[in-house]
């Protein structure tokens, strides 16, 4: 009845921004990302039959906000009936700040729940259920390049190369470290309701997804810049286009586009990516990768910086609840 886990943050590179269906919490868009290494969140899952309530603590903190979303996702594999829980999460790096903490966390914990209920679940079945609680935690089920598609009213998700397979590096420029301005699924409604642009982000999405995917195949780095960095403009032109806007930038993130824009004028092989939050991502080739420390750290109001290979999908862990 007891089990332990760990996920890893990806980063789309061909964003999810926007819902199909909010109750089924199915995107209106395929999407494309890189699974992380050595930003994780660990989960520990522990069912107890004699225990009255759920109970969820994050970082050692009992964090009830977030109990209810966790709740449903543990009913949505359990079932009713289920015995209570005692989950705890523990996470290496900021949450709620744009880092895909939700990603991680949700996909681990599907894995923990199935693991300490013996059930044998295919991870195509897991990222469903993460799916349902957090779109891109559907990605973290599985390592490296992940594709994600919507077919009718489900989602398939699938590695579509091996973290060894191209071994990029992402660096993660952190801005600050609060919580982010408005949680992404409300930002999506909003844009969704009314942003001009919302409806020509889904119809280019499938064009961008092939150059991704073509760009990945052929380990073409120039390609898979040039569609990531339009591809997360767009995404942001409907965040700044909605209505109230929505900038999840700061003047920060700004100076690191300049600074990534500096590296690519040097001839360095980095793009950046920002999801719904001021961090900076940029994404190089392995030789670059200290080059791009450096840059990022030496950045106008960057507070940390983190570094990470690409890594492998969510798995069991066996150092058991502790
Ligand atoms: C900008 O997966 O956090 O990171 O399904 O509402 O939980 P919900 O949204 P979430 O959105 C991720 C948005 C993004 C882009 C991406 O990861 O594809």
């Amino acid at each position: 009845m007891r089990a332990s886990s760990q996920a890893q943050p990806n980063i789309a590179l061909v964003k999810y921004w926007g819902k199909r269906d909010v109750a089924g919490n199915l995107p209106d868009t395929g999407s494309i990302s890189v699974t992380l290494d050595s930003l994780w969140t660990r989960m520990h899952v522990a069912f107890d039959a004699a225990a009255r309530n759920d109970v969820l603590l994050v970082n050692g903190v009992e964090a009830p906000a977030m109990l209810p979303r966790v709740k449903q996702c543990i009913n949505d594999l359990c079932g009713p009936g289920r015995p209570s829980v005692v989950v705890r999460s523990d996470c290496n790096f900021p949450i709620a700040a744009g880092l895909a903490s939700s990603a991680s966390s949700f996909a681990a914990l599907v894995v923990a729940v199935c693991a300490a209920l013996d059930r044998k679940v295919s991870p195509l079945q897991m990222a469903r259920v993460a799916g349902r609680a957090s779109g891109s935690a559907a990605r973290s089920l599985f390592g490296g390049f992940v594709e994600l598609q919507v077919e009718g009213d489900a989602i398939v998700v699938d590695s579509i190369a091996t973290p060894e397979a191209w071994s990029l590096i992402v660096t993660v420029a952190i801005t600050e470290t609060g919580a982010k301005k408005m949680p992404s699924g409300a930002a999506m409604q909003l844009g969704k309701n009314t942003s001009p642009f919302y409806k020509e982000w889904v119809a280019r999405q499938p064009r961008d997804l092939d150059a991704a995917r073509e760009a990945i195949a052929a380990r073409d780095f120039g390609a898979l810049a040039a569609v990531a960095e339009s591809n997360c403009l767009k995404m942001h032109s409907v965040t700044w286009s909605s209505r109230p806007p929505i900038v999840y930038w700061n003047a920060a993130t700004l100076c690191c586009l300049e600074s990534v824009r500096r590296l690519q004028d040097r001839g360095v092989p980095a793009f950046f990516t920002i999801d719904a939050g001021p961090q900076v991502k940029v994404i190089s080739e392995r030789e670059a990768a200290d080059e791009t420390m450096a840059a990022l750290r030496a950045t106008p109001g960057v507070v940390d910086v983190m570094q990470s290979t690409l890594g492998s999908g969510a798995r069991l862990l066996d150092t058991g609840w502790q």
